[in-house]
């Protein structure tokens, strides 16, 4: 029910069903007259470390990160922090964390 309906939106509907990631959008970026072909798309959350996926959904924003020159897109949708924030107790991080890493592939 977390994973479907948490307060806000659902992780389903950016990590896909089985929580093994999907594209969002695929769109151009240009960049200094380069056009870029960019998709947007939400990792696989299955198979985290613990700690990382705990910060990462009560997390504030996105953490510093460099990227090389070509990786615009990268970038440009890192920057973007599109991963909403959530404001889940511990037990609702560990059920969700839980049933993500217990959901069978179809
Ligand atoms: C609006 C789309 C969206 C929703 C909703 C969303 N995510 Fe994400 N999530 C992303 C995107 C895009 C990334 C990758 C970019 C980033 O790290 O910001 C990401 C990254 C993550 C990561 C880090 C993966 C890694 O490899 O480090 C975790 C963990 C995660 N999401 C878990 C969740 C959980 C759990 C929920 C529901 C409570 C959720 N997400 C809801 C879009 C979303």
């Amino acid at each position: 029910m977390l994973y479907n309906n948490p307060r806000g939106i659902g992780c389903v509907k950016c990590h896909g069903d089985n929580a093994n990631g999907k594209t969002i959008i695929s769109f151009d970026h240009v960049y200094r007259d380069k056009k870029y072909k960019c998709k947007l798309s939400a990792p696989s959350i299955k198979n985290i470390d613990y700690k990382q996926f705990y910060k990462k959904v009560n997390g504030k924003d996105n953490t510093k990160k460099t990227f090389k020159n070509d990786e615009v897109c990268q970038k440009l949708i890192y920057n973007a922090d599109i991963m909403p924030t959530y404001f889940l107790v511990d037990e609702e991080i560990e059920a969700i964390y839980y049933y993500i890493n217990n959901l069978k592939d179809k």
